[in-house]
């Protein structure tokens, strides 16, 4: 049976919403999926005020969907992840987060452009096939420069197998996060889930014993003199820092590459002005956006601007439909790299707003200049060629992009 083409598992939504956003925007009207008990949700304003909303719960267990003998049933398949991994499990009793007290510190922008040196390494290493080869799969070429650059900032050897596993780990984790996944995609989230936080979890122990200057141990210190913090915890924060931010930004560079390569006129002014590309980072954020929704559930009755949400439903946040916004973003539809985009929710709002913001616009920037600099200006691409996974309710999942180069 073929889905609706707003559905958040249509492989049309996936690969292209906008025509869909266009009529959404007409009258900002939310989108029952009742097949999901869902509601779709793409106007900025809207957007905006549900990332992080008294009523508008991160962990929808704790919103009551679902009833009790299905958690326990789920407890006992999934007990990893059903122990919930997601950052709100780790939100603290007087407000916080620890995810955010643990490694806030170590993301702050001026510890992250200490890094600039290593992203640019990186970029270079895995990249280089942009020099000389005929043809490249986008995904695959840069999907191992955000797992380098976590694995250097964690302190674990990149070569290494445990450093490999998390290119199939983090994005199986991810997926399988969802409240509606499937099954077998929790089952692989699971495996991922216990896989990783082994691997996280060793790596704490050995820093225990033998400190060194990496992130890891920064946070054991950080802990130690907090005192009051629950070990598995840490290793939880860790593996979420891991699953946010290597799929994230893997889908972002090779949207961005995407959108480059069908603008050449934006692409060679580029080329000329570097000075533009922080800019146009976030502008390819906006025009095609990784995240396909932000998960909330409705604690209670929610009323916005005459509609109403149910209590106790699953709220599925558009952030590239809050960038298409026309009432904000005039004329979304033109790529602008000089675009005022203060404002921009693609890296969230509120008290969840993304912790790896600084890392990931410099390693995408980064990521850019180098396809700027090499990217042959024969450079093409079929969009018919492209692969969509469009059962990940997190992301809009590219599984390839051929380009040919020469
Ligand atoms: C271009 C790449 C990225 C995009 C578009 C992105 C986007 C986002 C968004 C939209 C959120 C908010 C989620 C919500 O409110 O439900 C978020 C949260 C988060 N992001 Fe990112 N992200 C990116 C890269 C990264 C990187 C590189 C890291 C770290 C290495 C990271 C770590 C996190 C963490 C830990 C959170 C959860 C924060 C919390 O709950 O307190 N992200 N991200």
């Amino acid at each position: 049976m073929s889905l609706p083409s707003h559905h958040p598992f249509s492989l049309e939504y996936t690969a292209d919403p906008r025509p869909i956003f266009a009529s959404i925007h007409e009258d900002n009207r939310f989108v029952p999926v009742e097949d999901m008990n869902a509601v779709l949700v793409h106007g900025y304003d809207a957007v905006r005020a549900f990332c992080d909303h008294p009523a508008m719960s991160r962990n929808p267990i704790d919103a009551g969907l679902g009833d009790d003998a299905a958690s326990k049933v789920r407890a006992e398949r999934w007990p990893t992840l059903e122990h919930s991994m997601t950052s709100a499990s780790l939100a603290r009793e007087d407000g916080g987060n620890l995810i955010r007290e643990l490694l806030a510190p170590d993301f702050r922008p001026g510890m992250i452009r200490k890094m600039s040196d290593t992203v640019n390494e990186v970029v270079e290493t895995v990249c280089s096939p942009l020099k000389s080869e005929s043809d490249v799969d986008v995904v695959k070429l840069v999907q191992e420069v955000p797992l380098r650059v976590i694995s250097r900032l964690l302190g674990i050897d990149e070569t290494t197998r445990d450093a490999q596993m998390f290119l199939t780990c983090a994005p199986d984790y991810f997926r399988g996060l969802n409240p509606i996944s499937g099954d077998g995609d929790r089952d692989k989230a699971e495996a991922a889930a216990v896989t990783m936080l082994d691997i996280l979890g060793r790596t704490v122990e050995t820093r225990r014993s033998k400190p060194e200057e990496d992130l890891v141990t920064q946070v054991i210190e950080f802990a130690n003199k907090r005192g009051d913090v629950d070990p598995q915890d840490l290793v939880r924060a860790l593996v979420i820092l891991v699953a946010a931010g290597t799929d994230t930004t893997r889908l972002s560079t090779t949207l961005a590459v995407k959108t480059l390569l069908s603008h050449p006129q934006a692409t060679n002014i580029l080329r000329d002005d570097r000075s533009k590309v922080k800019n146009a980072v976030m502008e390819c954020l906006r025009y095609e956006g990784p995240t396909k929704y932000l998960v909330r559930a409705s604690t209670e009755d929610v009323e916005f601007e005459g509609q109403t949400i149910p209590k106790q439903t699953l709220v599925l946040l558009s952030i590239m439909g809050a960038g298409w916004d026309p009432r904000v973003f005039e004329k979304p539809e033109v790529f602008d790299i000089d675009r005022e985009l203060r404002g921009s929710l693609s890296f969230g709002f509120g008290a969840g707003y993304c912790l790896g913001v600084h890392l990931a616009r410099l390693q995408v920037g980064t990521l850019l200049e180098y396809f700027l600099e090499h990217l042959p200006q024969s450079a093409s691409f079929d969009e018919s060629q492209i692969g969509w996974d469009p059962g990940n309710l997190f992301l809009r999942e590219i599984t390839s992009m051929p380009v040919h180069l020469r």
